[in-house]
């Protein structure tokens, strides 16, 4: 028998009504959790880049990041646990680097807890590069690392 994680899963924009699968998918993927308030917030405005994986009904990935100008800042990733580790995050960035290309992005920013082996390894291997440590970021977690990705004219042609 098929188990969910086995399904390929849809990738779509995620809109308002959205908002409810977000707050059960960062509450099992972040100790400090963005509230739903937070997370209505990213949907909005100019500039946002939202979208979702689903199985089903069932929201198991998320992207958030907004364009000002040339530059991007990718504000969360997440993979439900039971669906990490099968290429499902690198799936979500690169679709948004294929985004950020087609709209002339010439850079992504992102800061990420030092100690985080899974996304380190993810950004790492889509270019992103070390700019600096964020002391106490994080607070009680820890220091913060600023990251970014400069986007190649090559990569603006590339599909998701
Ligand atoms: C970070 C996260 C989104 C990665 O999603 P994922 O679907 O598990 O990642 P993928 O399977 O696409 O892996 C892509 C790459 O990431 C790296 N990676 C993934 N899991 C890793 C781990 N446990 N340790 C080290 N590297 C890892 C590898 O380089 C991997 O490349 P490979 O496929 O060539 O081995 C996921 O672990 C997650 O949601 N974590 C909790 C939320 C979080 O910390 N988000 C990031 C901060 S905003």
């Amino acid at each position: 028998m098929s188990g969910p994680s086995q399904m390929e899963p849809e990738l779509k924009e995620l809109r308002e009504a959205d908002l409810p699968s977000m707050l059960l998918l960062e509450e099992a993927c972040f100790s400090e959790a963005w509230t739903r308030g937070m997370l209505a917030g990213s949907l909005r405005g100019a500039g946002a880049i939202t979208f979702g994986l689903w199985v089903k009904e069932r929201l198991i990935g998320c992207l958030l990041a907004r364009v000002v100008l040339d530059e991007a800042e990718l504000q969360s990733i997440s993979v439900h646990p039971g669906f990490q580790g099968q290429g499902l995050g690198g799936r979500l960035l690169d679709r948004l680097l294929a985004d950020c290309g087609r709209q002339g992005v010439a850079r992504i920013f992102l800061e990420v807890n030092k100690s985080n082996q899974a996304a380190l390894g993810l950004y790492a291997a889509r270019g992103f590069r070390q700019l600096k440590v964020l002391p106490d970021y994080y607070g009680a977690e820890g220091d913060g690392l600023l990251m970014a990705c400069e986007l190649r004219a090559g990569r603006r042609d590339q599909g998701a």
